[in-house]
């Protein structure tokens, strides 16, 4: 019988990371899924649970190191392997260079750049042991297109996502051969919570955005790939003439 995979999931209680994690349940994983919000996450553990396997709840602040070493931990605790870790939990915060306030761009690249590093280092025992000398575990980050092309007001938040591509990049240069290797995934505008504020008959109508579980579905045949295949980066855009914008 072979083992069932499981996957640590950040920012799981809704939005992208909710729909990654109701892909990987579709297909028979156990998660972890994490983020502040206590209730939400409740709910969609039940939700994942009624389609099948272990899900684990564990809240953490991606801004609290000892919350995310306790994660790593219970994370290990409940399944002693990783194959997938997704590092989604993100935030945004919308304003020009000329007046953004130096505390906002801190909290951005902590929970953007910093929580997705820590992840990525206390995680790589139990991704390196999961791959094994010949399986393949993977990190997932959800990065932007902002962190591949420039977008008007989001200097700080593009800034982030484009750190986090690049660590992607330098981990695989270090990490591939080990049999465990990273994608960022860089989505323009998805239907979420998050992009609440351009949604509308004058901005961007919902219907037109990319959708969580069209994300969830890069993420997962991400999974798929063997050890010796990397892709580095993923962008997704929307249809249309905004090719290259968010
Ligand atoms: N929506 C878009 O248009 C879009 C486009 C490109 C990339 N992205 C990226 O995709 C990722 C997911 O975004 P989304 O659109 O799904 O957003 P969302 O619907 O707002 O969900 C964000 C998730 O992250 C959690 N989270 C937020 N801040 C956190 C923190 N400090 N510590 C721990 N968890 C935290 C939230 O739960 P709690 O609030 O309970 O903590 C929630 O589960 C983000 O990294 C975002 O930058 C989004």
């Amino acid at each position: 019988m072979t083992e069932r995979k499981a996957a640590l999931i950040t920012g799981g209680s809704r939005g992208i990371g909710a729909a990654i994690a109701e892909r990987f349940a579709q297909s028979g994983w156990d998660l972890t899924i994490s983020a502040r919000g206590l209730d939400a996450l409740e709910e969609t553990a039940a939700r994942l649970r009624s389609i099948g396997g272990r899900v684990e709840v564990v809240p953490a602040d991606m801004t609290d190191e000892d919350a995310i070493t306790a994660l790593v931990a219970a994370h290990n605790a409940a399944f002693g392997r990783c194959d997938a870790l997704v590092v989604n939990a993100g935030m945004g915060v919308m304003g020009a260079v000329a007046d953004f306030p130096v505390r906002r761009f801190d909290k951005l690249y902590q929970v953007n750049v910093r929580a997705p590093f820590l992840l990525m280092q206390g995680m790589l025992p139990t991704l390196r042991a999961t791959a094994g000398d010949s399986g393949a575990a993977k990190v997932i980050a959800i990065s932007s297109i902002t962190g591949v092309y420039p977008e008007p007001n989001l200097t700080a938040y593009g800034a982030t996502k484009a750190a986090l591509a690049s660590m992607c990049e330098t981990f695989n240069l270090e990490e591939s051969t080990n049999g465990v290797s990273a994608t960022s995934i860089c989505p323009g505008y998805v239907d979420t919570d998050m992009s609440e504020w351009t949604k509308g008959e004058d901005a961007i109508p919902a219907e037109q955005m990319i959708s969580g579980a069209d994300v969830a579905a890069i993420a997962y045949a991400v999974t798929e790939l063997g050890r010796y295949a990397v892709l580095p980066q993923a962008v997704l855009t929307r249809s249309g003439t905004n090719l290259h914008r968010a």
